[in-house]
């Protein structure tokens, strides 16, 4: 067997939209205050830390702690007699603790649950050194890392879990496809499910591209094939192929889901940018060197059936992550201008990587921008570091971004005259709001439901640049930030709130905020960052949970009409009265406060046995409520 360089599943978050009443008990989050780091780089990548092992996956788990996962691989720092595959990273302290996972996580998928427990799953079988599959499956040395391959067969549930291989490689192959869904936790109907799109779509159909659309049904692209999958009622349509490159793995484009907004009326458009019109996915020529896509493609696919061109980026670009910011813009790094994903011992591959002339120039994209002046490099430095394959990044609450791994080595692999080792380097990037004093909102819900009464959220003079009328350019944004990997982030979505305003005299106003749009299929539930945006700069993301902070059907309400927005001036006798409540003010000094929400993570790594026996998964869960 070769080395096992690749990869499993897809995971889209699922909930049904429905009836059940839930009572939510509701209370006011302390307002958050500024970034810690008050003259950070604009525009620029600094390089704060050291991921301890590489991040190949990457989700932000608490508002100080990002979680790192790797795949089985010998990495120095050891836990619990091997060598750590998980870490986590403390983003005030720059530092982290090796954590423990049982089995080997490699080219897993992940995504949190509608209770706030992130879920890992799939990853790959036991291997040895090198990346080579190991003689024995059930553990032993020198990993003592028991199959995590098989691991489809969980059922029902919130998350969908789509498509993967049984044993990894650079491509998928009929001997070892999986081209079916199921559920996590299991629904009661009979798994997994055939999906027509991932069987007619090898070799090139791991980590399908998959997003769950505000009309309850699920898009999915794989290689060249689009299809709509209603899975309640376990039907799949046929989309038009995804023009001018393939954009799954290995090709890997950036995907992100634009902001849902009212303006547009809630419809969910999917934004693909690089990627690879490579066909022939044997190894036995230089892939290395076949040049990058530039192309980016949009589709509404709620709305219309059909892909539109969208500006494409300056250069080609294989494995660009495309990052949510709280500005509704959406923030390209990483990746590489020839070659895709995947590594190998191939002659012409450099070193054992499948991509070359790595992109280290980010480049910014405004959904709002005029077509042909979406893509922008205004005041935007590159990075120093090449971040490849098995790299990752995520948003954080105070709206920059980290960013870490690229490891294109089947091992551990570092010292002289390797051109693109394993990375630990952790870098963050600082967006252009980055210095600016950020507003300090009050009265921000510990959780959003889906339709029901508004609320109001206060904002001081300060925090309108002394002019009420900034208020009109003020929204409230709910952003879950998602699992990063393969050149994804699972689950990332934003949603901008409706609200209205009424202004005072002496500058300060209270914004009237609508709950989320009643469908739970529009944003669904589990825990996201909310922020609230002035003239273009956030205030610091504080955590909520969406819904109800259980795996089930969500209550949804009528939304409440928000009151007309206003500006009361100081003549008109009002101005100056405070008319509003707003909830309680116990963070306004300044500092960000956690408190509220500030959970304490437990790590469990554990053996998941599922319905078949004999059929373990690599799933370990972080419990953070
Ligand atoms: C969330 O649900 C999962 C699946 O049912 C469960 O294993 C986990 O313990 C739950 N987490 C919390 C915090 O209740
Ligand atoms: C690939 O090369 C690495 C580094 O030299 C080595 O550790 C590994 O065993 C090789 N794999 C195969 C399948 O030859
Ligand atoms: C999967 O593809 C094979 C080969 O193209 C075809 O024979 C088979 O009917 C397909 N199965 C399903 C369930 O679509
Ligand atoms: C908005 O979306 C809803 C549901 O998707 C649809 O019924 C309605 O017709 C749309 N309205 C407009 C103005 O597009
Ligand atoms: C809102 O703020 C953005 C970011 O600063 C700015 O580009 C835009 O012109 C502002 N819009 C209005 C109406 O002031
Ligand atoms: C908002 O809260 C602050 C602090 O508790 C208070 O001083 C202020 O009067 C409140 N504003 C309104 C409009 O109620
Ligand atoms: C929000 O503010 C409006 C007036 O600005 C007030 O009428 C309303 O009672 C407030 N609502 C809440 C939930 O505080």
């Amino acid at each position: 067997m070769s080395p096992s360089r690749v990869c499993r599943t897809s995971l889209v978050w699922l909930l049904v939209a429905a009836s059940s009443m839930v009572v939510q008990s509701t209370s006011v989050l302390s307002a958050p205050g500024q970034p810690s780091e008050n003259d950070a780089p604009i525009g620029q990548f600094d390089i704060v830390g050291d991921s301890i092992v590489s991040a190949q996956q990457m989700f932000l788990g608490t508002l100080d702690k990002v979680y790192f996962v790797d795949k089985t691989e010998r990495n120095p720092a050891q836990i619990a007699g091997h060598p750590a595959w998980a870490a986590e990273y403390s983003i005030s302290s720059n530092s982290g603790r090796a954590m423990d996972v049982v089995t080997n996580s490699f080219c897993a998928g992940g995504s949190v649950l509608g209770n706030g427990t992130w879920l890992n799953v799939g990853g790959n079988q036991d291997i040895t050194y090198g990346g080579l599959t190991a003689q024995t499956q059930n553990g032993g040395g020198p990993y003592d890392d028991p199959d995590g391959g098989k691991s489809e067969t969980l059922e029902d549930g919130s998350v969908i879990i789509i498509g993967g291989c049984s044993w990894g490689g650079f491509v998928n192959d009929a001997s070892q496809t999986n081209p079916t869904y199921e559920f996590f936790p299991p629904h009661n109907d009979p798994t997994p499910i055939n999906s027509p799109l991932l069987n007619r779509t090898l070799p090139a159909n791991l980590y399908p591209l998959t997003w769950l659309l505000p009309s309850g049904r699920i898009f999915m692209q794989a290689n060249w094939g689009t299809a709509i999958l209603d899975y309640k009622n376990q039907k799949e349509y046929q989309l038009p192929d995804v023009p001018d490159a393939v954009r799954t793995y290995p090709a890997s484009a950036g995907t992100a889901m634009l902001p849902l907004t009212s303006a547009n009326n809630w419809t969910a458009t999917i934004l693909m940018c690089g990627g690879s019109n490579i066909n022939n996915w044997q190894t036995n020529w230089d892939i290395a060197a076949f040049p990058a896509s530039d192309s980016c493609v949009t589709i509404t696919p709620d709305v219309s059936e059909n892909y539109e061109d969208d500006d494409p980026l300056p250069e080609g670009r294989s494995m660009g992550n495309l990052i949510m910011l709280p500005t509704g813009k959406i923030f390209c790094l990483n990746g590489a201008g020839t070659g895709v994903a995947g590594y190998g011992n191939d002659s012409w591959a450099i070193g054992q990587s499948y991509a070359d002339n790595p992109v280290l120039k980010p480049v910014l994209y405004d959904p709002s921008a005029a077509s042909g002046k979406r893509w922008s490099r205004d005041g935007l430095s590159p990075s120093t570091i090449p971040r490849m394959y098995h790299s990752s990044a995520t948003l954080l609450p105070d709206g920059s971004l980290l960013v870490s791994g690229s490891n294109p080595n089947a091992d551990y692999n570092v010292g002289q005259g390797i051109k693109y080792p394993t990375e630990y380097r952790v870098e963050r990037f600082y967006p252009s709001y980055y210095n600016s004093r950020r507003p300090q909102p009050v009265g921000i819900p510990s959780s959003l439901l889906y339709g029901g009464a508004y609320f109001n959220i206060s904002l001081t003079s300060d925090d309108l640049s002394a002019d009420v009328h900034n208020v009109q350019n003020a929204s409230v944004v709910v952003l879950r930030t998602g699992f990063s990997t393969h050149t994804m982030n699972m689950g990332q979505r934003m949603l901008v709130l409706e609200s209205s305003y009424t202004g005072n005299g002496d500058n300060s106003a209270v914004l009237h905020v609508s709950q989320l749009p009643p469908s739970a299929a529009i944003f669904p539930p589990g825990p996201a960052l909310v922020f609230v945006v002035v003239n273009g700069v956030p205030s610091v993301g504080v955590q909520v949970m969406v819904g109800s902070g259980k795996i089930e059907t969500q209550a949804v309400k009528e939304a409440a009409s928000l009151p007309q927005s206003k500006i009361l001036t100081s003549s008109s006798g009002e101005g100056s009265k405070s008319a509003q409540s707003n909830g309680s003010d116990t963070g306004a000094g300044g500092q960000v406060s956690s408190a509220a929400m500030s959970r304490t993570m437990t790590f469990t790594g554990l053996w998941f046995d599922t319905m078949a026996p004999g059929i373990l998964a690599a799933i370990f869960m972080l419990a953070s409520l």
